[in-house]
């Protein structure tokens, strides 16, 4: 992509930021210290959790439940929302199934920038206490209503966010996931959670995380990523899925936008035609994912696998019950993974590393569940 494909879609300092070839990027000061209000996130050992699973595996879980807006999102928001202040921008658009929708309006806030949160009929309807929750943090939230041609909630909501923007003086569209400059900063979470191990003389075997977009599975291993294909450590990095939007395991290669209309640039990256009807997955149901972890995927440095609702709703409640946690239902997945991957090695005291995306309690969902 050339700057000349973003510019005038996105502001100059996020162009840069996601054509950027440098190896490390400077978070501005800024922004560093208000991540240091709420981090480092806290690591911690789910020995109930373990014990429950009759494993001899050892599961770390970081915790990103332990952010302002309770879940992995700030890392992205704050940065971004700076940037767009620093580039004159006054209002902020995005799409949202709940959960990325409240940090970017508590990030803006803190830049005194509007934010404007589109969220899909069926989002509000399954988690009626996200749209609230954005309002509180001072967004103005529209509701956009499903139509049957397209199933992928966010490219729905990302047209309507998108068509709406143009209409604004002064107002940048951020697309809250799939991009370079989302997923750059959620790197901070394998960089504090690799230091956290090793301050207890550990480093994991196994990085578990979730994949709608691929920001979460690719902040919360970024740094194992590097020492694998760096040849300094023999690690598994693991993505789970929702069987209904196996964005992984059967994304086809080709290229792909963000919205159904072509506004955005197509990146080459994995895709998939649609989410296949059944319960509801929220953040999980992306028919689009980051180019990095369709590439990582088919070089084999990330292995990828798809679980049930009823998987996941399990692995969420056993957590609960032993931990005394609920997770948001993305999370759910990754807990899903963790159980498989610790039954597998059930006799071998493999080191698990898991991070909790979002300890925002989705018990209504699990309830709904056949
Ligand atoms: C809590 C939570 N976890 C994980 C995801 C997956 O998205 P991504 O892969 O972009 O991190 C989302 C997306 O909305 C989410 O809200």
């Amino acid at each position: 992509m050339n700057p000349e494909d973003l510019s005038g879609i996105l502001p100059p300092s996020i162009v840069e930021l996601e054509l950027s070839q440098q190896r490390e990027r400077k978070i501005p000061e800024q922004v560093t210290s208000i991540y240091s209000s709420f981090r480092p996130t806290p690591l911690f050992r789910a020995e109930k959790f373990e014990e429950a699973l009759g494993t001899n595996c050892e599961i770390y879980i970081k915790d990103e439940g332990k952010t302002p807006t309770g879940n992995h999102k700030p890392n992205s928001a704050y940065l971004l929302a700076c940037l767009c202040k620093k580039d004159g921008i006054d209002t902020i658009t995005t799409e949202t199934t709940g959960n990325w929708g409240i940090a970017l309006a508590l990030a803006s806030r803190e830049f005194d920038l509007e934010t404007i949160c589109f969220i899909d009929s069926e989002s509000h309807r399954k988690r009626p206490d996200r749209k609230k929750a954005m309002e509180n943090e001072g967004a103005k939230v529209i509701v956009v209503e499903q139509d049957n041609k397209c199933s992928d909630l966010l490219a729905l909501s990302a047209d309507a966010a998108i068509e709406y923007t143009k209409k604004l003086k002064n107002a940048a569209y951020i697309f809250g996931s799939v991009y370079g400059y989302f997923v750059i900063p959620q790197s901070i979470i394998s960089l504090e959670a690799k230091e956290q191990l090793e301050g207890i003389g550990k480093y994991p075997d196994i990085v578990v995380g979730s994949c709608g977009g691929g920001a979460n599975l690719l902040g919360a291993s970024a740094v194992f990523i590097d020492d694998k294909l760096n040849h300094r450590k023999q690690i598994e990095i693991f993505s789970t899925e929702s069987e209904l939007c196996p964005i992984l395991t059967k994304g086809k290669r080709g290229l792909y936008s963000i919205d159904t209309k072509g506004f955005f640039p197509s990146i080459e990256t994995y895709g998939l035609d649609g989410v296949v009807k059944g319960d509801y997955i929220g953040g999980l149901g992306s028919t689009i994912v980051a180019s990095a972890a369709a590439n990582l995927y088919e070089s084999r440095i990330i292995e990828a696998k798809r679980y049930t609702s009823q998987q996941a709703r399990k692995a969420a409640e056993l957590f609960h019950k032993t931990e005394g946690t609920w997770v948001a239902l993305e999370t759910s997945y990754l807990l899903a993974g963790v159980i498989d991957k610790a039954g597998k090695n059930r006799n071998d005291s493999k080191v698990i590393l898991a991070t909790i995306s979002s300890g925002i309690n989705d018990t209504q969902f699990y309830r709904g569940l056949k």
